[in-house]
């Protein structure tokens, strides 16, 4: 029969009562009964009241310290099964099986071995949850990584072909080199993410924050002028004090993205301004926005919500967003909604 832990919890305290009741009436029957009959025997022998008091007294001390360590034995006894069925569960653990959990016969917590054991499974749980997120990241990887690895492997068995015209060769050899870049870019972002999970110290220095946003929309000047996009920048000057190349990651995705996800003469403003002693970056696009989905997910390494560009980045972008606005303890807030834009706020 299967017990549920209320009545797991309800048995162990039942079998404690009946264990402590029956060890403490024998203790206090068998020294009644010996008091007495040893008593009926002194007095039979002639022994005066004081002398019968006197041993009366004594034998009271004496079988209470024998009880008491009687009793401290057999507790004992109970605790080391616990410890000895915890040692059993952390062996399991030892040999790599995070599934297992020391069980609990409690309602709640009272003695220290009570609050080790609750604390021993949500230090399991958490275990059990970063070996699961390791696991897919893992999976994650080796599947991003494979496709650009066919992609290449398939540009380079064509290039092989002997009679290739000049034209064919010269678009095989630059579709592999966008092949080749696109990996570059997924093993960099990895190493990136690698560096800031690893990375609990941040380096500190005063910088222009308006130059370096400005500096990091220059290096995206050419897409934009392809895109033929209409650019509005409005940077109030402004000093901070933070990491300054962590930002540069930050500013570069989201700037990157809002180039990425708008169409064709759309339109992206950029501004920078303070706000109740808050330094404040937003970027607005008028772009093809996220769904629901993609923006309760945006976020989750890998994950990609618009499929039609998803040749063109890795799902990581903001997931290192959020890596670097967390560890720089500052805020970040997107509202978007689909065919009429994003707006990221980055609050420093
Ligand atoms: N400005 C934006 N407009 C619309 N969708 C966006 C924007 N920025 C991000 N997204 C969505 O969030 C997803 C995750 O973004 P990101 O981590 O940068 O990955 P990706 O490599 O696909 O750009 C994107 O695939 C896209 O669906
Ligand atoms: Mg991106």
């Amino acid at each position: 029969m299967k017990l549920n832990p209320k009545e797991k919890a309800f048995a162990s305290k039942l079998r404690n009562f009946i264990t402590e009741f029956i060890s403490v009436f024998f203790i206090v029957a068998l020294n009644g009964t010996f008091l007495v009959l040893i008593l009926v025997h002194l007095i039979d022998k002639g022994f005066g009241k004081s002398a019968l008091a006197l041993f009366g007294v004594l034998y009271l001390l004496l079988s209470c310290t024998i009880s008491a360590c009687l009793i401290y034995v057999v507790k004992g006894r109970v605790y080391f099964n616990k410890i000895k069925v915890f040692c059993d569960v952390a062996n399991e653990v030892a040999k790599g099986d995070f599934a297992v959990r020391a069980p609990i016969y409690f309602d709640k917590p009272k003695s220290e071995m009570d609050f080790l054991t609750v604390n021993f499974n949500k230090m399991l749980t958490e275990i059990s949850s970063l070996e699961n997120m390791r696991n897919n990241f893992i999976a994650d990887v080796s599947h991003e990584i494979k496709t650009p690895l066919s992609v290449i492997q398939g540009y380079a068995d064509l290039l092989q072909e002997k009679n290739l015209s000049p034209e064919k060769r010269a678009e095989y050899t630059h579709r592999l080199s966008l092949a080749i870049e696109a990996l570059t870019n997924l093993v960099t972002n990895i190493l990136k993410l690698n560096k800031i999970e690893n990375q609990g110290i941040v380096q500190k220095e005063a910088f222009s924050l308006d130059e370096q946003i400005r500096c990091c929309i220059l290096a995206f000047e050419e897409k934009i002028e392809e895109k033929k996009l209409q650019l509005n920048v409005e940077l109030e000057e402004i000093t901070i004090t933070s990491d300054k190349s962590l930002l540069e990651i930050v500013w570069n995705n989201i700037i990157s993205n809002a180039i990425k996800y708008t169409d064709f003469n759309g339109k992206i403003d950029v501004e920078l301004k303070s706000e109740n002693g808050k330094t404040i970056v937003k970027i607005r696009d008028n772009g093809c926005g996220m769904s629901k989905e993609t923006l309760s997910r945006c976020f989750e390494k890998f994950y990609q919500g618009d499929t039609s560009h998803s040749q063109e980045g890795n799902g990581l972008g903001l997931a290192l967003v959020k890596q670097v606005i967390n560890l720089l303890d500052s805020e970040i807030k997107i509202d978007s909604s689909l065919q009429k834009g994003t707006q990221i706020s980055v609050i420093i």
